[in-house]
């Protein structure tokens, strides 16, 4: 397995692989990588004859009040699980390589304003323009992302369809961890008693998936899964979102595909959740 730092060396690499008539998978991540993460790669690894792997974390997604400079970072372990996992190349560049001054950045309307866009405003901008330049550098034929950031993973693929990317989009189902929580870099940031507290979550999302049904109210779903997350004295509810599944935006009624996203503080740590019903 290489690793690469600059935008260069990378094409290169990848140049010489498309000479020689090889598929190309990219994995973009932030790094501090999880099994949400190793099922993406292993899904990569299955599907092309070259991984590459994205370690970078990006500060244009991150708002002035947010995590960027606590957000974790073991790139020895990031490249360890790399190495067994398969991958051909790590891309890990600097911020300073990455972002020279930038004037154009890459942003899509309706899709980014509801549920994580509310709280967090340009965090979609700074994913579209660092994914939009990743997949310039790599040129990859296929790029995966988890369900978990399903409101990222619809605004990619539109983004994709809008813009003519010639690359596959796939997105992988979200990983938990034994006791149900969702995988997540995040999750490091839980104390014992906010780590048992954080489980309110995948809790509404089972509560959810039991009630809903076609025609039934978004209302009556919503109510049921509040009741659930307000049980737990340590978290404070973010939103939680009944939206149809392409645009993002809520219904009243379940009528169509529908995404039911949630994002929950536990103590500090602002966690997310979902999932998706077809009718
Ligand atoms: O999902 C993530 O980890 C990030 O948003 C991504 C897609 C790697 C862009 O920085």
């Amino acid at each position: 397995m290489q690793v690469t730092k600059t935008v260069e060396e990378t094409r290169a690499l990848v140049k010489a692989w498309k000479r020689e008539g090889k598929t190309v998978g990219l994995v973009p991540t932030m790094g501090y990588l999880h099994e949400g993460h190793a099922s993406l790669i292993k899904k990569c690894r299955e599907e092309n004859d070259i991984v590459v792997v994205s370690v970078f974390v990006n500060p244009t997604q991150f708002g002035p009040n947010e995590d960027l400079e606590a957000y974790p970072r073991d790139f020895q372990r990031d490249s360890a699980l790399c190495e067994s996992l398969g991958a051909d190349l790590i891309f890990h560049p600097e911020p300073e390589d990455m972002y020279v001054n930038p004037c154009a950045y890459v942003s899509i309307d309706t899709l980014s304003e509801n549920l994580c866009g509310k709280t967090r405003p340009i965090h979609f901008k700074g994913v579209c323009t660092v994914v939009s330049k990743l997949f310039h550098i790599v040129a990859p034929d296929r790029a995966y992302f988890g369900q978990k950031d399903a409101q990222q993973l619809a605004i990619i693929k539109k983004m994709v369809q809008d813009l003519n990317f010639d690359i596959q989009i796939v997105g992988c189902p979200i990983i938990r961890e034994a006791d149900g929580l969702a995988k997540s870099s995040r999750n490091t940031y839980l104390n014992p008693e906010e780590r048992r507290a954080a489980l309110c979550l995948s809790r509404a999302v089972k509560k959810g998936q039991e009630i809903i049904a076609k025609g039934i109210d978004s209302e009556t779903v919503l109510k049921e899964m509040r009741a659930v997350i307000e049980t737990e004295p340590l978290a404070k509810i973010d939103y939680v979102s009944v939206v149809d599944a392409l645009t993002m935006q809520d219904v009243e009624k379940v009528d169509r595909d529908v995404l039911v996203a949630m994002a929950v503080y536990i103590g500090k740590t602002r966690l997310i959740d979902n999932f998706s019903y077809e009718v």
